[in-house]
């Protein structure tokens, strides 16, 4: 896997762009979790191939983590697809599920599938693509400033009849107020128990929600004894209004926006807000 970023030469993900680096716990472990809570959402999988099949071409999944959308992507027309992740941990995860799937795994050896470790606010690369995904990322940016630096970064990795999906919560699925530490999950993995609690203050912004998010993962070996997991998250939810203003400052001219993974209208309930948009300039990687 690269560990750079294309036309602009190496680029160095700094320690912002990995949500695991600086975690009080091992970063492969919590990969490996993560993988676990994610791998169980599978509810926009269907949205991604039909917005694949409706723009085939050259794909890049922008904070694409342990590459859950690849095989959807692919399924649905993507011709080639790169992975870019801030987490080489996540990457690694990448790798291993590329590993374990004949598909990905023929993919990948045809040369469709490239990961590369690199920051989503500042990746810049030669190659134009038909679909750009932001999937759950913006909540990790500090905000938006940063928010904005990786819109205009996806714009110009865009062709100029390209599309770019930011996926995030909608109104309806954001916390309505603090969770107190409590009992998320409990799973049977590989002889393993594992074990999620967590807890989350929120505090309303001008620009957003902010969310703070700190989870507390207890893995119980076949042995009894327990690799005890701590991690904590600052996350950032723009309103719907906000995230539209954000794509068009970065030059994007939004064609639809839904509140769900079904192309629901969005409204105050909507759990999700997926904004769909193209480069408003014949040159979409201008400065
Ligand atoms: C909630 S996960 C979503 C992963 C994937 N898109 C999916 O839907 O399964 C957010 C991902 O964004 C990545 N990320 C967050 N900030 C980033 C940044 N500045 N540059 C690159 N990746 C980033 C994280 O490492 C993580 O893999």
């Amino acid at each position: 896997m690269d560990r750079a970023a294309g036309a602009g030469g190496r680029q160095e993900a700094g320690p912002l762009s990995d949500i695991l680096a600086g975690q009080p716990a091992d970063p492969m472990l919590l990969a490996e979790i993560y993988d676990l809570e994610h791998d169980a959402m599978d509810d926009d999988l269907g949205f991604y191939r039909e917005i694949a099949r409706r723009h085939p071409g050259p794909t890049i999944d922008l904070g694409c983590g342990s590459g859950r959308l690849f095989g959807p992507m692919l399924a649905g027309g993507a011709h080639r697809i790169v992975g870019i992740d801030g987490s080489a941990s996540l990457l690694e995860r990448a790798r291993a599920r590329i590993d374990g799937d004949p598909h990905l795994s023929a993919a990948m050896a045809a040369g469709r599938i490239e990961l590369v470790v690199g920051d989503v606010r500042r990746i810049r690369r030669p190659d134009r693509c038909s679909l750009a995904v932001l999937a759950g990322v913006v909540a990790h940016l500090d905000g938006p400033e940063d928010a904005l630096r990786a819109l205009v970064a996806a714009r110009r990795l865009l062709a100029a009849d390209g599309v770019l999906v930011v996926d995030t919560l909608g109104p309806g699925g954001l916390p309505p107020h603090d969770l107190p530490l409590s009992l998320d999950w409990e799973r049977v993995e590989g002889g393993r128990r594992v074990v999620r609690r967590s807890k989350l203050e929120r505090r309303e912004a001008p620009e957003g929600l902010r969310v703070s998010y700190v989870t507390l993962t207890d893995v119980v070996r076949a042995d009894g004894t327990i690799a005890r997991l701590p991690a904590s998250f600052r996350l950032w939810y723009p309103s719907p209004t906000a995230l539209v203003a954000l794509a068009t400052e970065a030059e994007l001219v939004v064609e639809s926006v839904f509140g769900s993974h079904d192309l629901d209208p969005l409204d105050e309930d909507s759990e999700r807000c997926i904004v769909v948009a193209r480069p408003a300039t014949a040159d979409p990687g201008k400065e």
